[in-house]
């Protein structure tokens, strides 16, 4: 993955981002339950990572409006979308950063992110980065995808012999194998199918919210193989339905002994 190429296609895709997310909107609402379930109390400075067009941002804030926010995303583009749903004058500051090379000085209580973990090069070195911006008791609340994450699609390609192109997603457990000195880790799976009218709508759809980066070294099928692919994959009558892993979680750093 190129990461000028990541940050230029969800740039290109931040007008359109809402029109094809129902999994991320879904899964934005799944990562609200998980924190209000927490009934977390004193939370005064918080960042959010990848915030896209402001799904997650929106509700988060409105769970902590007291808190100091810092909001950012790796493409300038996707920001703007996420600025323009506060009101001037918040206590929010807006900034363009990569999540794997944060670069702030500050700790936060709370760490939150949906859906853009799966884009990191290194997601074990910046989760262990990330856990110490953390203050004591403070916790890093994200969803990144898991292994069986379009398992439609790449059943498929396998069946074809064709190269799969998808990327490599941690399965739960090796999440919750991670070890970050002080702190706790705890992460469950969870299974969401959304349904597309065929093959080809299913690729528009991730072309739609930028999401169609395919593994760095893959070299694209030619347009009549990829058709016959999609065609495969489901038709008008048929449909097709594919599978999105979401995997949720925390890292909570320990309170100081
Ligand atoms: C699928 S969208 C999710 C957006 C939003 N959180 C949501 O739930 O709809 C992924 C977002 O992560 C951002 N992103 C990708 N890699 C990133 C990185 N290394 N650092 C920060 N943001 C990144 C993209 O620009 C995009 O806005």
């Amino acid at each position: 993955m190129n990461k000028s190429h990541i940050k230029q296609t969800f740039g290109k895709a931040s007008k359109t981002y809402d029109r094809e997310a129902p999994v991320q909107q879904w899964a934005a609402e799944l990562l609200i339950g998980y924190i209000e379930g927490l009934n977390l109390k004193s939370v005064g400075h918080c960042l959010e990572i990848g915030c896209g067009t402001g799904f997650l941002s929106e509700k988060v804030y409105r769970l902590f409006p007291a808190a100091d926010w810092l909001i950012t995303d790796l493409s300038a583009e996707m920001l703007d979308q996420c600025k323009a749903r506060f009101p001037v004058g918040k206590n929010i500051t807006f900034q363009v950063m990569d999540g794997e090379k944060p670069t702030v000085h500050e700790h936060y209580d709370l760490i939150v992110s949906s859906l853009a973990f799966q884009w990191f090069y290194d997601l074990s070195g910046s989760l262990h980065h990330l856990s110490e911006l953390l203050n004591p008791e403070g916790r890093l609340i994200f969803t990144t995808l898991g292994p069986d994450t379009f398992i439609e699609w790449r059943q498929l390609f396998e069946a074809y012999e064709q190269p799969v192109g998808l990327h490599r997603y941690p399965s739960v457990s090796e999440l919750n194998s991670y070890v970050f000195d002080g702190c706790r880790v705890d992460f469950t799976s969870h299974h969401k199918t959304q349904n597309y009218r065929d093959g080809f709508a299913f690729l528009k759809a991730l072309k739609t919210i930028g999401a169609q980066v395919p593994q760095s070294g893959y070299r694209p099928l030619s347009a009549g193989a990829l058709r016959k692919m999609l065609k495969a994959l489901g038709s008008d009558e048929q449909g097709c339905t594919m599978t999105y892993e979401i995997l949720l979680g925390e890292i909570v750093r320990e309170k100081d002994k």
